[in-house]
């Protein structure tokens, strides 16, 4: 387990509040990550559930969390795999229903193999039923076969449920509003993937190849027990035009630009950076004059982030910004007002400016409520990244703009009064990007 992990107490909080807010006649069921096949009989690394594993603190696949309010026997149950020495000795200890509720600090465990049996008899005399309805088919058409079985019985006197509600309200909720041992992951995968972007800035220079610098990221995730939160972006040239190029396999040239988007997760929480400067370690005039565009863009959005202030503030103050930047540099014609209400400029910044950032790196949470833009509560964390890409080959355009892709991308926590940047440790100006990128190239 991770130093940092999330104590198991919290994780029984969680699960606390959970029962506290489903209510008496309520049973909850929340499944793992199924693992999956990458080819024949070989699995991508397992990766639990978001949610599962913020209620429970439990990495294995094959499980199962239910939460029965007011049962006597005990409120959290587990369904999970049996140990078997055998197979242990092939991929490693499981807890088994045993040490689940010795290390877990859940009321009761069985064993998998067992869940067709037992819940059921959870289910049964409960009226409404809480799952992540729409996300695993599979758990979806298990849980209405017990509603089904349980309604044959009406006539004994059996009560099934008749109401079915998404879980994702109730924990996106939770998820949304980070604790201080959540932020102490959020923090050290942000060091984590600042340390991994200098890295990459300084070995890169011309001729090396993109997949070169990926190593590079990689490296400095796994010397320090993490992994990569999402395939990285490492883009020269035109390819800082296309948003989401991984193949990264060009030969970068004097001249281009190099766009980095890469985080690190550690103990399951995401950072989620990208950088943009030049592969030679000096920006063009023009490379110059939009990232300048870009970068008061990003600071005008990160202004935004306090709270109080609805979740579109920063995308609204980014587009201002870039609308007035290109308008300056002539990429856009026309008058300002008219540019911004007719969102002109996204034919050069044509995504949203952040979301939500956590254990999934697009995290859960609502953006809108009954219409309205959320607003900005301390503890919430999310990325701030606009960008401006201009394509080569179109002959409107000047040449000296063309396979210009840039994006600067921060993760922002909201405080009392503010906002912090907890990946400030990475270069964004100008003169420190230009005295670091190359500083290594030779080693
Ligand atoms: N790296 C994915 C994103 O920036 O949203
Ligand atoms: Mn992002
Ligand atoms: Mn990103």
């Amino acid at each position: 387990m991770h130093t940092m992990a999330v104590t198991i107490a919290e994780h029984a909080r969680r699960r606390k509040k959970v029962l506290q807010e489903i209510g008496r006649d309520a049973l909850a069921v929340i499944a793992s990550a199924p693992v999956t096949l990458r080819n024949n009989d070989v699995e991508y690394p397992y990766r639990p559930d978001s949610d599962f594993f913020y209620l429970t603190g439990f990495a294995e696949p094959e499980a199962l969390l239910v939460l029965v309010p007011g049962r006597k026997q005990g409120q959290t149950v587990m369904f999970c795999r049996e140990r078997d020495p055998e197979l242990e000795r092939w991929n490693g200890p499981r807890l088994g229903p045993e040490g689940v509720c010795r290390e877990l600090a859940i009321d009761e465990a069985w064993c998998i193999d067992e869940v067709d049996d037992r819940l059921p008899e959870l289910l049964s005399g409960r009226k409404r039923l809480y799952s992540l309805f729409g996300k695993d088919d599979e758990l979806d058409r298990r849980l209405f076969g017990y509603v089904r079985k349980l309604r044959r019985k009406n006539r004994h006197g059996v009560v099934a449920p008749t109401e079915f509600f998404d879980l994702g309200q109730v924990v996106h909720r939770m998820r949304l509003i980070k604790s201080s041992a959540e932020l102490r992951l959020m923090r050290r995968a942000a060091r984590i993937s600042a340390r991994a972007h200098i890295a990459a800035m300084k070995k890169t220079c011309p001729g090396r190849m993109e997949y070169e610098i990926e190593s590079e990221l990689l490296r400095v995730f796994r010397s320090h027990q993490a992994e990569t939160a999402y395939a990285s972006i490492v883009g020269s040239g035109e390819n800082s035009c296309v948003l989401h190029y991984t193949a990264n396999r060009r030969q970068m040239q004097d001249g281009d630009l190099l766009l980095i988007d890469a985080g690190a997760e550690t103990g399951y929480y995401a950072a989620d950076i990208t950088r943009t400067f030049p592969v030679n370690g000096r920006f063009s005039a023009a490379q110059r004059a939009v990232y300048h565009v870009v970068l008061n863009a990003q600071q005008a959005a990160i202004d935004q982030v306090r709270p109080g202030n609805p979740w579109d503030a920063p995308h609204r103050a980014a587009v201002r910004e870039i609308t007035k930047g290109l308008r300056q540099l002539g990429l856009l014609k026309g008058e300002l007002k008219a540019l911004i209400k007719s969102e002109a400029c996204r034919k050069f910044f044509m995504h949203g400016t952040g979301h939500w950032l956590g254990m999934d790196v697009h995290d859960v949470g609502d953006y809108k409520v009954d219409g309205k833009w959320c607003r900005f509560v301390p503890g919430m964390t999310l990325t701030v990244e606009p960008g401006v890409y201009i394509p080569p080959g179109n002959r409107k355009i000047a040449r000296k703009w063309w396979s210009i892709g840039i994006r600067i991308e921060d993760d922002v926590l909201v405080t009392e009064d503010g906002c912090e940047v907890l990946t400030r440790d990475v270069p964004k100006q100008i003169d420190e990007i230009e005295a670091l990128v190359g500083s290594e190239a030779d080693n």
